[in-house]
């Protein structure tokens, strides 16, 4: 079957890839099991040292970043500093084996627990290849096959999860939160870090789909790097709104919403090559012409599940003005209702916005309802006034005060420093305890109607009812394939993003003073109220798989829509063992855990 679909094989590893060996665990007498460090069949150190010879030293033995937290190498000061900078991304990315999921990490080593407590590894990864090359990854998938290790693909580790550092030092509190999905860790893993791959390069394309600037970018490539790299060649090229995600990994084969999607379509429609190892060890190249099948999969069916992505291949667009606003309703000053006409009046207006090519960036809570940005690719100043015209005008009928403030940059990249930045971090996501439990997406049809876009914004007037820092927020953004410029064959993102105009993320705040049953409260809220509101107003829509929430119900249909067959289908047919694994990814049904963190084959 390989033969047939793999046209261009460039690489084939040598070495014959044994089939999954059966682990023989000493605690669990199921002989479906891998192993994890304690058991019987788990590598000694001289297997581990045979495969760091196979790929010239670049095996890590991972220590956790708060190992100088804690005994016997307790360091105070050294651990006072990394507490300081423990919420930032910064800190975690460039680690071999951090993750940015409290939830994860799970307090087996942090900065805030007794220096008496051991630092354990927990569900950190016990080794992680620094990979360089689709040979280092065929060697460790090999490695990890013979040995039944579970393998894991971390790029940056970004997890949609944030939390208030400071309270945390304070309160020392029992950490829960619920958005996470742990899909770059796991206990007793070697992990395959694609973090240092940063090679970007500029082509000239020319494919019987698309003729033009294209950036290849290696798979550590971050959006900050991205953009830097396409505007310094007068190009723009597609990514998120935080500039630490990486691209080429759980962003666009995520599917990926971008402040320019309406006028470009998503992360995933902007693919033109995957340069892939698969689990079986072939280095080979997935396009619309070769592979076509793993190009479609790994175009918007999800991270970590696939193949390991080595490089890909996107479209880059001709830079220029980008037109910008930043919007504020604020409930000081007129009353309940204004305030409430006035948020419907936007979403009202939403239908035009993204027509004209836009794309907003909201949030809102029980007292004001903020814009920030929007995105207006081709737009000056005066040009971006009169789009906003028609909602500024009802907005003033009504008698509701309002801030604006328009901008237009001669580039993206200046454009998203403004607002997003600063570059290259953007800004410390600092002062936001939230839970949040993922979200819902909205169809167009929703907004044109004005009684159903008013029971959208009732459900969102819910969502932020309790008060406090209960937040709502999303992107407004339309990128159906005629946006897109390709047809709905053509990848497999969740087919309910073409008929959408939102995605919609609730967050509950997370309150350490109170006890553990309260905030239980906050997330029960989200869960039995807001999520169903908006549900109920979007029975037939789906949830963005890479904001989404663990305990997501029915996910294989909410993530992957009709999808899900095929991508599993595909997913068989490149990784027959199911060697790949992450929460809710495709086929991640096929591994269930056991009490003590090992992956079993499910029954
Ligand atoms: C602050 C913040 C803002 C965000 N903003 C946006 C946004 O604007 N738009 C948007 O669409 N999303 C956004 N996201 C979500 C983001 O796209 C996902 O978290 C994404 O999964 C991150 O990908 P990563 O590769 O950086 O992270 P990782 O956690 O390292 O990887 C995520 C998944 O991809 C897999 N993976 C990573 N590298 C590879 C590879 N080379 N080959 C195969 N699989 C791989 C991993 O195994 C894992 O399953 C945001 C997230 C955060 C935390
Ligand atoms: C792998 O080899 C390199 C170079 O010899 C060495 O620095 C590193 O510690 C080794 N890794 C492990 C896990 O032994
Ligand atoms: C966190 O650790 C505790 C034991 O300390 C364990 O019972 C629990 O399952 C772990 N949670 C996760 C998500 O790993
Ligand atoms: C990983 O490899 C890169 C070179 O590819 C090197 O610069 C970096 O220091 C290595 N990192 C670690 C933690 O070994
Ligand atoms: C692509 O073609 C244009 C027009 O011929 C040329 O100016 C540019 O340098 C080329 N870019 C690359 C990366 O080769
Ligand atoms: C709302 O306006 C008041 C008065 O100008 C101001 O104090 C408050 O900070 C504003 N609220 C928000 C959320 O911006
Ligand atoms: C508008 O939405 C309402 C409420 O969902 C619905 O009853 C009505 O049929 C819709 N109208 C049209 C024209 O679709
Ligand atoms: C709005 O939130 C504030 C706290 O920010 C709270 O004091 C107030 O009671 C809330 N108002 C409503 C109407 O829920």
């Amino acid at each position: 079957m390989f033969s047939s679909i793999e046209s261009r094989l460039l690489f084939v590893s040598s070495l014959l890839l044994s089939p999954l060996a059966v682990a023989q665990s000493s605690t669990n007498s199921a002989s479906t099991c891998l192993c994890i460090p304690g058991d019987k069949c788990w590598p000694d150190l001289k297997a581990w040292s045979q495969l760091n010879h196979t790929i010239q030293g670049r095996l890590i033995k991972t220590t956790p970043l708060a190992s100088v937290c804690h005994e016997p190498y307790y360091d105070e000061e050294a651990c006072n500093s990394l507490a300081e900078v423990w919420s930032l991304p910064q800190t975690q990315y460039p680690h071999p084996s951090e993750i940015m999921s409290p939830y994860w990490q799970n307090r087996s080593c942090d900065p805030f627990t007794s220096p008496s407590k051991a630092c354990t590894l927990g569900n950190y990864v016990d080794y992680a290849v620094n990979i360089s090359s689709a040979d280092d990854v065929s060697q460790a998938l090999r490695f990890a096959q013979k040995h039944s290790v579970r393998v894991v693909i971390k790029n940056t580790g970004h997890e949609l999860v944030y939390f208030n550092y400071i309270l945390y030092i304070q309160l020392k509190f029992e950490l829960i939160i619920f958005s996470y999905l742990g899909k770059s860790t796991g206990k007793g893993s070697l992990s395959l870090w694609t973090h240092n791959m940063k090679y970007v390069g500029f082509l000239n394309y020319s494919s019987t789909e698309y003729t033009g600037p294209a950036m290849k970018m290696g798979a550590g490539v971050q959006a900050f790097e991205a953009y830097a790299a396409a505007a310094s060649h007068g190009l723009r090229i597609i990514g998120g709104s935080c500039a630490t995600v990486g691209l080429s990994g759980g962003f666009i084969q995520g599917g990926g919403h971008s402040p320019l999607s309406s006028t470009y379509g998503m992360g995933a429609d902007q693919v033109l090559e995957w340069e892939v190892v698969t689990a079986t060890g072939k280095h080979l190249i997935a396009s619309p012409t070769e592979n076509k099948d793993l190009y479609w999969a790994l175009s918007g069916g999800g991270g970590g599940t696939y193949g390991v992505v080595i490089s890909v291949t996107v479209k880059a667009f001709k830079d220029g003005i980008v037109g910008g606003a930043y919007l504020e309703i604020n409930k000081t000053g007129t009353t309940d209702e204004k305030f409430w006409k006035g948020v419907e009046e936007f979403f009202n207006w939403v239908p035009d916005m993204v027509d004209s090519g836009s794309t907003a960036l909201f949030s809102t809570s029980n007292t004001s309802f903020v814009v920030i940005p929007l995105t207006a690719p081709g737009k000056s100043e005066d040009e971006v006034k009169d789009l906003l015209q028609p909602f500024l005008a009802k907005i003033n009928d009504l008698g509701v005060p309002i801030t604006t403030s328009i901008t237009s940059f001669p580039t993206y990249l200046e454009h998203f420093a403004h607002y997003l930045g600063p570059m290259p971090y953007g800004l410390p996501l600092i002062n936001i305890v939230d839970v949040s439990i993922g979200g819902r997406l909205i169809p167009r049809k929703v907004l044109e109607n004005v009684t159903s876009n008013l029971d959208f914004v009732d459900a969102l007037k819910l969502s932020v009812q309790p008060g406090g820092d209960y937040q709502t927020g999303g992107i407004a953004l339309y990128a159906p394939h005629s946006v897109a410029g390709n047809d709905p064959s053509s990848n497999s993102v969740l087919p309910a993003w073409r008929d959408s105009i939102l995605t919609i993320l609730a967050f509950a705040p997370w309150d350490f003073k109170v006890s553990l049953s309260n905030n239980m409260a906050g997330d029960d809220y989200l869960n039995q109220v807001t999520i169903p509101a908006l549900t109920a107003v979007a029975p037939d829509s789906g949830a963005y798989l890479n904001e989404a929430n663990l305990q997501q119900d029915h996910w294989q249909s909410a993530f992957y829509g009709a999808n899900y067959d095929r991508l599993r289908s595909i997913k068989k047919m490149y990784d027959p063992k199911d060697l790949f694994f992450a929460n809710t990814a495709v086929g991640s049904e096929a591994w269930t855990q056991d009490g003590d963190g090992r992956l079993c084959r499910s029954t």
